[in-house]
């Protein structure tokens, strides 16, 4: 119990109603180390940052300077990537690992600086390499510099992180994927701030104190690493005001659907009966095949408790949804809308690449040195391009240094034919200020395996998200897109065997990665990178920073 107050300490941020200040740097320093813990009745080491999981909570105001120092006390080489912040001009502090910088060694250090311009809401920073990101993560809220928002002022913020936990190292489960060829194990459990619930084993629960009467945001994020979450409290309903730090509509719903990568702010009004009432968060699970794979069937829970309500009232458990209720997650996915105000930037009429990406994972043979293959394994590509990232230097110090033979410009802009799938650094370059339309479609290229949701994440951009459907997307489906008042996101949930149409305006110079952020396809290559050429000035990729990490 006294560790579940702590975290609840900790999390419960309350509403500040500040007059507008003027722009802060934020300062932070992160040791990424190993960290004891014991969780499903197990001891193991994970790594953190500063010994917290979730890791610390940055929180900035719009038009602040970021400044994270991070001391790699790890063994592992990695980076740490600020999940949908622009990098306006200071594409080397995306933390891509291989894309935008080589990774910081084990006991060096770097620091990421970077000014949040133009953005607003509920994003997170996450590790970029290895499945670091299963317990090197934490929230990155930004807070309106007016300190108003545009819906009725909370009386205090809630962050929920959803995780996943595996009781063995998660660096071990990422090799072992890699040479049986079929990515990582399934988890072990999923955890809510961290803490897998009642339900689990030896389980440590997350608690929030709210008072009755009084509306809460909640800022939940999906930070698990291979699986897209339906998340419910009892006895509450929610309205959703914001996705991946973008306004919507006001929409009432129940259950909130989250892929990895996503952010959903939603309002819960505490109106129910005073008690304790169980949030849950378990799997949604999308693939279209008859045996699917077996993947978690847990459900993470915490407590949502009233003042006054003593410890040991029972809690109720919300109606938990079929893990495959694909219905449900479209019409949660699907229905979402922006918020149009004065000033935001509107959908562009005019496009300059159209282009579509067919994407998908299939089965290939067992490649040489992957020691526990057997009979196949598998392979994901875009445009039957499956992404290798670059060994020796980052893309983006290839681009600015001009490095021959590190990427090649030949990323297709529609499905090529060839098969197999080409294992190739290949990229598709654009001009400053270019409008770029992608029709993502979800493919299943082999029938064993079937289709499934990838959440697709674009690095460096929000984009419009015009419409999903079902099936291949047909070109005259365009005069039924939304271009007036799109959701507007960094990562899409694309619908097994679905599309999705998604428009952005390539309006920031640097190598930006557009992947799934599942993260058992990002070593298949399920990825593909924009080369944003400079503008005129001041619109430059500047030099990299003093410290920028030097590959090895
Ligand atoms: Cu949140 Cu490239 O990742």
């Amino acid at each position: 119990m006294a560790r579940a107050a702590a975290v609840l300490l900790a999390l419960l941020v309350p509403t500040i109603c500040a007059a507008t200040a003027s722009a802060a740097v934020v300062e932070h320093t992160f040791y990424v180390g190993g960290m004891g813990i014991s969780r499903l009745c197990m001891n193991s080491v994970i790594y953190t940052v500063n010994q917290q999981l979730p890791g610390p909570i940055i929180e900035v105001s719009e038009g602040d300077t970021l400044v994270v120092h991070v001391v790699n006390a790890s063994p592992y080489p990695m980076s740490l990537h600020w999940h949908g912040i622009f990098q306006l001009q200071s594409g080397w502090a995306d933390g891509a690992n291989m894309i935008t910088q080589c990774p910081i060694q084990p006991s060096a250090t770097f620091t990421y600086v970077f000014t949040i311009t133009g953005q607003e809401g509920t994003l997170w920073w996450h590790a970029h390499a290895s499945m670091l990101r299963a317990t090197i993560h934490g929230a990155l809220i930004i807070k309106p510099r007016t300190g108003r928002y545009p819906f009725p002022t909370p009386y205090a913020e809630i962050p929920i992180l959803l995780g996943e936990w595996w009781n063995r190292n998660v660096d071990d489960v990422e090799k072992d994927g890699l040479l049986t060829g079929l990515g990582p194990a399934m988890s072990d459990a999923f955890t809510i701030n961290g803490l897998p619930g009642d339900d689990a084993p030896c389980g440590g629960t997350f608690e929030a104190e709210v008072e009755y009467g009084k509306t809460y945001l909640l800022r939940i994020i999906n930070a698990a690493v291979n699986t897209e979450l339906f998340f419910r409290v009892a006895g509450h309903a929610f309205t959703v005001v914001a996705a991946d730090a973008s306004y919507t509509n006001p929409y009432p719903t129940d259950v909130i659907v989250v892929a990895p990568g996503q952010t959903v702010d939603a309002l819960m009004a505490a109106t129910a009966a005073p008690g304790r009432y169980y949030m849950a968060a378990r799997a949604f699970e999308s693939k279209t095949v008859a045996n699917p794979p077996p993947f978690d069937l847990t459900t993470a829970t915490a407590v949502l408790k009233y003042k006054g309500v003593p410890d040991y009232a029972p809690a109720a458990m919300p109606a938990l949804l079929p893990y495959t209720d694909v219905i449900t997650a479209a019409r949660f996915y699907w229905s979402l809308t922006g918020l149009l105000r004065p000033g935001d930037p509107v959908v562009p009429k005019a496009v300059d690449h159209s282009m579509v990406v067919a994407f998908g994972l299939e089965q290939a043979p067992c490649a040489p040195g992957q020691t526990k293959c057997q009979g196949f394994s598998m392979v994901a590509s875009m445009n039957r391009y499956s992404f290798r990232f670059p060994d020796k230097v980052s893309l983006l110090e290839a681009l600015f240094r001009g490095v021959p033979n590190v990427y090649s410009e030949e990323f297709p802009g529609w499905p090529a034919a060839m098969s197999p799938a080409r294992k190739a650094t290949s990229v598709r370059k654009v001009k400053f200020n270019d409008v770029v339309e992608v029709v993502l479609q979800n493919e299943g290229y082999s029938g064993a395996l079937g289709t499934e949701n990838h959440p697709v994440h674009l690095h460096g951009f929000n984009f419009f998200l015009l419409g999903q459907g079902l099936g291949r997307f047909d070109p005259r489906m365009a005069s039924t897109l939304n271009l007036v008042n799109p959701q507007v996101r960094n990562t899409v949930a694309v619908p097994a065997g679905g599309w999705a149409v998604i428009r952005f305006t390539a309006n920031n110079p640097g190598m930006w990665f557009m992947h799934c952020h599942l993260d058992a396809h990002l070593p298949l290559g399920l990825a593909m990178v924009f080369e944003v050429l400079n503008g005129p000035a001041p619109y430059l990729l500047p030099p990299p920073p003093v410290d920028y990490p030097r590959c090895h």
